[in-house]
């Protein structure tokens, strides 16, 4: 059994699927671990750490390989490289990307988007999109700060008072209820909103104060998957009113709402981002699925009146060693899962709700509900 680690081919992805602590993990399983060289550099690892771990490093690591772990989904000149029926372990970026599932069903993988896996308890321990969110979270107010022109935390000193900068949070998932916990430690007075009802008691379990419009439609706004729906126009416009009003206040806000599968919702306006002073900061996490905040732009810092517009992509990855140990944990937990732990073989379960919820190719097919084509699904 093969298990091939591939360098990320995206020169935006610093980010490595394997660490030296997993690839024992992974020989622990009764498998060979094979990594192309370089992989994990950018995350601060060697390949002398990794063939101390006992993997091998080469260029043909992915060649006739049983298994392929990547962070992002890998292009289809190593898919055909891999063995037939093999198994591919990564973030697919599924939606839209018609082509690349149907390349992937070509090359005969079996592909797993981990950003598919199930929200219950038995798969936290894999939940990339938790995992990855929380150091987005951590980092957004980080480069909040650095960008910033005051000081966050109040300060009483000889030369005179400094005030607690005020912080919004808009979204309060994994991302957000980081961002609010990292605000307050460097001493901010944060405030948060979301549409579902059940942030509000973990905002304000975490010190903040909860801003938003609690109406019936606000009451019912939570999929059983625990996700956000898209709300409608009307929520929309009360929700845009009472933002605007409070962020005209604000020195620091930091959008991270999003909607699985669909865009992100608008939620700051060019009029909103000019109502508020000089010197203030937004970092918007949604960026990569369309912003948050209107006149962001991806990898750049953009000024309107003053005011900072922050539309970093792949902020987990500006802090790749902690995203890359985190993400690695996740897919050897995913992997174990593929595992029979008696007989150390692989014995993929594809009625197993893990399996069965993130397998989007298989036999030649697209097999996924929400992607194969509808003469098929
Ligand atoms: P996400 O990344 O999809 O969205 C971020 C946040 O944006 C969400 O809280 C969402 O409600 C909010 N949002 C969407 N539209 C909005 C709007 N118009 N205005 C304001 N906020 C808006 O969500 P994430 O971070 O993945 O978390 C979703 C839920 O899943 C949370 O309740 C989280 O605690 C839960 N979760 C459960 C896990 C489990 O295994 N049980 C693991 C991880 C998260």
């Amino acid at each position: 059994m093969k298990v091939a680690v591939l360098a990320e081919t995206d020169a935006d992805e610093p980010r490595v699927a394997a660490t030296p602590e997993t690839v024992k993990k992974i020989i622990a399983l009764g498998a060979q671990v094979a990594i192309e060289p370089a992989a994990g550099v950018k995350s601060g690892i060697l390949d002398a750490d990794y063939a101390a771990a006992g993997a091998t490093v080469a260029p043909d690591a992915v060649d006739g390989a049983d298994i392929a772990l990547a962070v992002r989904r890998p292009e289809r000149a190593a898919l055909s490289r891999l063995k037939k029926g093999a198994l591919v372990i990564a973030i697919m970026d599924p939606y839209g990307r018609d082509d690349a599932l149907r390349a992937m069903a070509e090359a005969g993988v079996v592909g797993f988007a981990m950003e598919l896996l199930p929200r219950i308890t038995r798969a936290q321990v894999m939940d990339v999109l938790s995992s990855q969110a929380n150091l987005a979270g951590y980092r957004a107010v980080i480069d909040a700060a650095a960008e910033f022109s005051r000081a966050l935390p109040m300060m009483m000193t000889a030369a005179g008072t400094v005030p607690a900068a005020k912080a919004f949070v808009m979204g309060a998932g994994v991302a957000g209820l980081q961002a609010i916990a990292t605000a307050r430690r460097l001493g901010a007075v944060v405030t948060a909103t979301d549409v579902r009802p059940a942030a509000k008691e973990q905002v304000e379990s975490l010190g903040a104060k909860f801003v938003a419009v609690e109406d019936e439609e606000f009451k019912a706004a939570e999929t059983a998957a625990g996700y956000a729906k898209e709300m409608s126009k009307e929520y929309q416009a009360k929700q845009a009113a009472l933002v605007a009003e409070h962020i005209k206040k604000q020195d620091i806000v930091i959008t991270t709402a999003l909607i699985p599968g669909r865009p992100a919702p608008r939620l700051i306006s060019r009029s909103m981002v000019e109502s508020m002073r000089p010197g203030s900061v937004i970092v918007d996490l949604a960026v990569e699925r369309g912003g948050n905040v209107e006149g962001v732009a991806p990898d750049a810092v953009t000024e309107l009146n003053g005011v900072k517009i922050i539309g970093y992509r792949n902020v987990p990855g500006r802090l790749a060693a902690t995203a890359s140990s985190l993400y690695a944990k996740n897919l050897y937990a995913f992997l174990e899962n593929l595992f029979d732990k008696k007989t150390k073989a692989l014995a993929v379960n594809w009625d197993d709700d893990i399996v069965k919820a993130t397998a989007l190719t298989r036999d030649g097919a697209i097999v996924h509900p929400a992607f194969a084509p509808k003469s098929a699904a």
